[in-house]
């Protein structure tokens, strides 16, 4: 009898155990670091963190080790979620500056190879300075450059871009069959999927037939690589409207003119604009160079809305006169490679961004009246 007491007070026991709730499962929105709230989440703690948090599909570009997107910080501390996801947090590289200002990759439009010529009509006024950051943001961006110097007279884009003592075959060697294409490739150690090519040695003399068609016939061989074509070919003209001219832009189908904000380069990247479109490029973008905010507020420069109203132009930047484009052209080291990136450096991957997107910028307003008299410099 008193057994079986015992028996039904034990019975009695195992049924209060499991009739008794269960403690609830809660995920608290606190332990998100991002921020975003996932108290929508908590009955599914049953699923699996990818599906608790999916990863988006994103190109990741050279250099980035982690994607540009903030999904990512999307990253549970809940001790109820498996062990797997609470691997310790490695330290985040950081992405270049350039996916930083966007939080994505530019879509490349137009079709491949962009074949843009870097042109200006007066001489000085950044071209080389411009093919050198261009194309080291484009790089950047993951997309792959070849650029040729083709201003033969006075070769310098090998030293801006600090490759000067890499630069073992030319062109010229091409031709004459001393040398493969790819030998007189230059490859940049910081960015692998940026190539330079140069026409000729300095002080060397050019072949008489060397021409647009010499130059036409160069672009279709890096088109043919094994490896595929390029996504661009930058060319960097010389300055003048002559032959060396003429040569440069003969393979092209974009251009993009640079002008400063004076009266001379002005007038000649008009000229320019007239020849280019007479040799079939209607594509022309133009970048306003060595711009001055002080100087155009005392009136005694020229605005970038009044060099885009004077050109009629579609504008790809405005850069401003910077003196760190000296100093890294100098060191061989282009602009948009330092850390923290200058003014100059920032608006030379915009322009590059633009490039890519085949997008233009509207000029600012800086002064309220434009200065009377520029307009008739034109002979209008
Ligand atoms: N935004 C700028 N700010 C300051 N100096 C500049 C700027 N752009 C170019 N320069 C300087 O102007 C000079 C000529 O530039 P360069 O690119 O060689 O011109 P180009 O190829 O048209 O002859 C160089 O010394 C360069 O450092
Ligand atoms: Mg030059």
């Amino acid at each position: 009898m008193f057994t079986n007491v015992k028996e039904e007070e034990k019975k009695k026991q195992k049924k209060k155990e499991l009739t008794q709730p269960k403690p609830k499962v809660s995920i608290s929105s606190t332990s998100i670091s991002s921020g975003h709230s996932l108290s929508h989440c908590a009955s599914s703690s049953s699923l699996s963190p990818s599906l608790l948090f999916p990863m988006p599909s994103l190109h990741l570009l050279p250099g980035a080790t982690t994607a540009p997107n903030s999904t990512f910080l999307l990253r549970p501390h809940s001790p109820l979620l498996p062990s797997k996801t609470l691997t310790p947090k490695k330290p985040k590289p950081k992405p270049p500056s350039a996916l930083l200002q966007w939080n994505r990759k530019p879509e490349l439009s137009g079709s491949i190879p962009r074949v843009t010529v870097i042109t200006s009509g007066k001489g000085g006024v950044g071209k080389t300075t411009t093919t050198a950051n261009i194309g080291l943001s484009l790089a950047r961006l993951g997309f792959s450059v070849v650029a040729i110097d083709a201003d033969v007279g006075l070769r310098n884009l090998d030293l801006l871009l600090g490759l000067e003592n890499r630069v073992n075959y030319t062109v010229i060697e091409v031709l004459n069959g001393d040398c493969r294409l790819d030998q007189a490739l230059v490859r940049d150690k910081r960015w692998s999927n940026f190539e330079l090519l140069c026409i000729s040695k300095p002080r060397s003399k050019l072949p008489l037939g060397f021409g647009g068609k010499a130059l036409t016939w160069l672009v279709d061989a890096l088109k043919a690589r094994p490896q595929g074509s390029p996504d661009f070919i930058l060319i960097d003209c010389p300055a003048g409207i002559d032959a060396g001219f003429i040569t440069a832009i003969t393979p092209a189908n974009e251009a993009v003119l640079i002008t400063t904000p004076d009266i001379t380069s002005l007038r000649d990247a008009d000229r320019v604009t007239g020849l280019l479109e007479c040799d079939g490029i209607r594509d022309i973008k133009m970048i306003v160079n060595r711009v001055r905010t002080d100087m155009i507020k005392g009136e005694d420069m020229l605005s970038v809305l009044d060099v885009q109203e004077m050109l009629g132009l579609p504008l790809l930047g405005a850069i401003p006169e910077d003196t760190e484009v000296i100093r890294s052209t100098n060191r061989g080291y282009p602009l948009v490679l330092n850390k923290p990136p200058t003014l100059a450096g920032l608006a030379f991957e915009q322009a590059a961004w633009r490039l890519v997107e085949q997008d233009s910028m509207q000029a600012v307003v800086v002064e309220e009246q434009p200065k009377r008299g520029f307009f008739s410099f034109f002979g209008g």
